[in-house]
Parts: structure tokens; C-alpha cells; sequence
């Protein structure tokens, strides 16, 4: 079969600094996390999703969002997002005049309530205002609408393809720029992602779809493989793979974006970035928290390196 890739770039949306950080017993300095988020736009990422305005009690480790957006500035040619749950994050957001917001429900009742204290339909209604107000004082603001468990919850088990196709069409009338389809707790396979985009794909066409997949049991990059062959070019990933949400037990690291980079490239792709200076952005960080390289195209490098 004929490969169904023709335009070559492909857009990664580096979520590593919140979505990376957000979950880890460890709080990382301030500091620490600018140099990150400087690196990663030396490295060539132009959308970067710094850090989060939601209750500083239910994730302490984004406590200083406001303190480290001081201390960083947005790429030329690109911009910052931050994850914004209800309207005081959206106050705090636009006092920071940050160039695109990120608000978050999901696909499943049971994740919706413990991830943001919401039902589903309560989350739309509460991110319809922030949209309209964010709209209305940062016109030229940019809209992500993440949609986790697009395909399994941790909690609720299998999702509808209908389900989540209903609530792409949604959050993108309500303003969305883009929709970011979560596979938040990584168990799915390329035949199931396909089930999901084949009914995304009534609703909507592949430029306003990101996919964002975690690499827990190792099936994301074989899951971007397939929506590249799908005709889609938008992916998060987090540097040194990074992350796991705090409300998706077993979640592991996110698609490492070295990972994301070799598969692209190696695929005669471009992504703009230098794998090298990414990985050397994660290194302080994965070294401040104790983990170890995530990334797979790193380990291989690191291997070839020091084997005799
Ligand atoms: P709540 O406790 O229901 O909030 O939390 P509330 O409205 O009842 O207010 C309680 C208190 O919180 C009040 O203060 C508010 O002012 C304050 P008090 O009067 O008690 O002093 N408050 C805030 N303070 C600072 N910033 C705010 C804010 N909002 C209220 N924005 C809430 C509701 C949504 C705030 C809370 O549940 C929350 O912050 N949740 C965020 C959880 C989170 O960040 N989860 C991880 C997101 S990652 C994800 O979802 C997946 C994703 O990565 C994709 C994927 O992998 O699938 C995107
Ligand atoms: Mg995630």
C-alpha cells in the first residue's frame, strides 16, 4: 500500500515542562524549570505548554507558574500555552499575557470529576466563559482544548469512539483552535487509535487534531506511526519523556519528544528541533528529580557510547 505521507512537517507541541512536572513527588527549583523551558526553545521547539494555573493544593509542584513565566519569554515565531481549569486560572493567565491557554475535560465522567471537580457538561459550560473572556481581552490568543482518555479511563474503562467524537466537535465550536485527543493512560494500539480518528474524522478534519499519547506500555510511538500515515502532523511529547498525570493512576511518561523527533526524522520528516539539544534540556531536570533518561533514541546513544 502506497504511503499516504506527503507534507512533510510535522508540528510537536513539547508539553514536558507541565505536563512532565506536574505529576513528580519532587518539586523542581524555579529556576530549573526557566533553564528547562530556555533549552527547549533553544532546541529548536517553537509551542511550548510551560506550566499550569490550577490549585496550587491539588498540584503543588506548578505552585510557582506565575513566578517562572517572569522568568522566561516566548519563542519568536511561537508561543508559551499554560493549562487553565476554571476562570480564576484564566485571570491569572491573561495578567501574564500569555499567548495561548489550554483547558482540559475528558471523555469520561469519572476522570472529568477527579481531575477538575466537574462533570463533563459542567466543564464546557465553565470552559465556554473562559474562552469567550479570554476571546474578548487576548484576541490574538491561541485555544487548546485537551480531551483525555480518548480511548480507555483508568477508572471507567473502555470509551466510546462516539463519545469522544461528540466532545471534539463540541470544545471546537466553543472556540478551540485545536483539539488535543489524550491517550492519558497509554494502553492503546494503532488499531484502536485508527477506531477513534475514523469517527474524529466525521466531525472535523485532521488540522484541528493533535494526538498526545503516553508511552506506558511502549505502543506511542507505533500509535504516531499510524496517524502520520493517517495524514495527521501535530503531536505533544515531553522531553526525556517525562510526566504521567496525576489523576490517571499507572499513567507513565509521556511520548518522549527525542523519540518523537528520531521516528519523524528518520522518516525523512521535519520537526525543526535538534534531538541532541533537546535531550541535553532534559538532562538537569531528570537529574533535580532522580529519574533516569526515558527517551529510547537517548539510551541508544548513551549505549553506543560508553559500550568498549
Ligand atoms: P475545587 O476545589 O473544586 O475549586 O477545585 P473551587 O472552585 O471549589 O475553589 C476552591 C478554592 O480553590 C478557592 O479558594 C478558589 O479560590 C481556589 P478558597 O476560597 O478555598 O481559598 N481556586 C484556585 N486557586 C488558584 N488557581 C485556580 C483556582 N481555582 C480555584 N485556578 C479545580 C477545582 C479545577 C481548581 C481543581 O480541581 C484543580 O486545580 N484541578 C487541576 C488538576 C490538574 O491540573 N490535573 C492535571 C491536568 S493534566 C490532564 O488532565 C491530562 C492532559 O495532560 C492530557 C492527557 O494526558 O490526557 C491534559
Ligand atoms: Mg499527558
Amino acid at each position: 500500500m502506497p504511503s499516504l505521507i506527503t507534507d512533510r512537517n510535522v508540528r510537536i507541541i513539547e508539553v514536558g515542562p507541565r505536563d512532565g512536572l506536574q505529576n513528580e513527588k519532587v518539586s523542581v527549583a524555579t529556576e530549573v524549570k526557566a533553564q528547562f523551558v530556555r533549552d527547549l526553545v533553544a532546541a529548536g521547539l517553537r509551542e511550548i505548554e510551560v506550566t499550569s494555573f490550577v490549585h496550587p493544593k491539588w498540584v503543588p509542584q506548578l505552585a510557582d507558574a506565575g513566578e517562572l513565566l517572569d522568568l522566561v519569554l516566548e519563542p519568536e515565531g511561537g508561543r508559551f500555552s499554560v493549562l487553565v481549569p476554571n476562570e480564576k486560572g484564566l485571570d491569572r493567565a491573561i495578567e501574564k499575557r500569555v499567548g495561548a491557554i489550554a483547558v482540559f475535560t475528558a471523555a469520561s465522567e469519572e476522570f472529568v470529576r477527579r481531575n477538575i471537580n466537574m462533570s463533563i457538561a459542567e466543564s464546557l459550560e465553565v470552559f465556554g466563559r473562559v474562552i469567550d473572556r479570554y476571546r474578548s481581552e487576548v484576541p490574538t490568543g491561541f485555544v487548546r482544548g485537551y480531551l483525555s482518555t480518548v480511548v480507555e479511563c483508568p477508572f471507567a474503562g473502555k470509551v466510546e469512539p462516539g463519545i469522544v467524537a461528540d466532545l471534539t466537535a463540541k470544545l471546537l465550536e466553543m472556540g478551540c483552535d485545536e483539539v488535543s485527543l489524550g491517550e492519558t493512560i497509554g494502553v492503546a494500539v494503532p488499531s484502536e487509535v485508527i477506531e477513534v480518528a475514523k469517527v474524529v474524522e466525521q466531525v472535523t478534519n485532521h488540522s484541528k487534531v493533535v494526538w498526545h499519547f503516553h508511552d506506558t506500555r511502549g505502543t506511542a510511538i507505533a500509535n504516531v506511526g499510524a496517524m502520520l500515515e493517517r495524514g495527521y502532523r501535530s503531536f505533544d511529547s515531553s522531553a526525556g519523556g517525562l510526566g504521567g498525570c496525576p489523576y490517571a493512576p499507572g499513567a507513565g511518561g509521556n511520548l518522549a519528544t527525542e523519540d518523537l523527533v528520531y521516528f519523524a526524522e528518520r522518516n525523512g520528516m521535519v520537526t525543526g528541533s535538534d534531538l541532541a539539544l533537546i535531550a541535553a534540556a532534559s538532562l538537569p531536570v531528570l537529574e533535580a528529580l532522580g529519574r533516569p533518561m526515558m527517551a529510547k533514541s537517548q539510551l541508544a546513544v548513551r549505549a553506543a557510547c560508553t559500550s568498549p
